[in-house]
């Protein structure tokens, strides 16, 4: 089997390239923008693609003609996509568009990463079937490219996640997890919100999923995320708790007392027997996470 990563610089697309380089039996076509900075540059082939330009995304595709393409390329930074729209536009819905129609024209399969900032958050945890209401640029950036694979991909997954943390060389964003780290270890004191909830997901259990989905070229949306739910204040202070860093550093806060540019839905945070019973798929608990970057942050720089 022949699989093309779009966006393999980042944090999911770095984990997926560390899975599929043990697989012999599956060749990789790792695509970013610009240059390749996955640390080990071997066991699968690279080419710069820009997603956002629709004839690198022609050539490219129609060139390996990859069974499945994987997309985790995205403007991932909520607040930045509050500013710029049409940046937001370009990459998270309009190159899916692109990716779709060339992925229709080989008969490839596209599994497609999407986000719990589709729903407003009234409540959670939540299943696939809850209905959509975004509340900021980058959650309805996200939910039009649903609508696309929806509507005009002849073979597809959508894979929604929540809050993934990771550690991957040469990251060009940090997460919750590293950062919360980061800053208690430096002595910071740290306003963290108790009235957002979430199931925040190990780089490796979406990685997981997504590969489970293009191996059965799985048909529909399937949660993917980790399996314990709680407050972004209980995930911080379980990272004090696990690094032994002082908890007295952490002041409780609200939404509305840390005021982000991109307004954040309350409660998500996904049910995932779905993912469990059709795809196999089998999530870590949040403390086996943080052991499992634990190790990772003592051998990556
Ligand atoms: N991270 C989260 O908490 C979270 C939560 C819910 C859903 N998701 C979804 O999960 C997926 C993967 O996210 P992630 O955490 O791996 O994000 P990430 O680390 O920010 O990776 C996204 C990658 O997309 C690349 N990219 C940007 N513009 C591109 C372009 N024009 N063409 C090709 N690649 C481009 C970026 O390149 P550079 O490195 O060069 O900037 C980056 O490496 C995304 O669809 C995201 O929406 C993430």
């Amino acid at each position: 089997m022949k699989i093309l990563l779009t966006g393999s610089n980042g944090l999911l697309g770095q984990k997926l390239t560390d899975y599929y380089k043990t697989q012999p039996q599956i060749q990789l076509i790792a695509t970013a923008r610009g240059a390749d900075r996955y640390a080990e540059k071997s066991g699968y082939v690279y080419e710069s693609l820009d997603i956002t330009q629709s004839s690198e995304v022609n050539n490219v595709l129609t060139k390996h003609k990859p069974d499945v393409v994987i997309n985790t390329a995205a403007m991932t930074n909520v607040d930045a996509c509050e500013s710029d729209h049409a940046g937001c536009d370009a990459l998270n819905v309009n190159a899916v568009k692109y990716l779709v129609t060339e992925c229709n024209n080989i008969g490839a399969h596209f599994v497609h990463v999407s986000t719990d900032f589709i729903f407003d958050g009234t409540h959670g945890p939540i299943t696939e079937e809850e209905i959509p209401n975004p509340l900021s640029y980058y959650g309805r950036s996200k939910y039009l490219a649903e609508q696309i694979v929806q509507a005009e991909c002849k073979s597809w997954s959508i894979l929604r996640t929540v809050l993934v943390y990771g550690v991957v060389s040469d990251m060009s964003r940090s997460n919750i997890v590293l950062w919360a780290k980061n800053n208690l270890e430096q002595g910071k004191t740290l306003n963290v919100v108790g009235d957002q909830f979430r199931t925040p997901t190990l780089a490796e259990d979406l990685a997981q999923g997504c590969a489970l989905a293009a191996a059965q070229k799985a048909q529909g949306i399937f949660n993917i995320s980790g399996r314990d739910f709680m407050s972004v204040f209980d995930l911080v202070y379980r990272v004090a708790h696990f690094w032994k860093l002082d908890k007295a550093l952490l002041n409780l806060s609200t939404s509305e007392g840390i005021k982000q540019p991109a307004k954040r839905p309350p409660i998500t945070g996904f049910i995932i027997d779905k993912a469990m019973n059709q795809l196999g798929y089998k999530p870590h608990s949040f403390e086996e996470g943080l052991a499992i970057l634990d190790k990772q942050l003592k051998t990556i720089t």
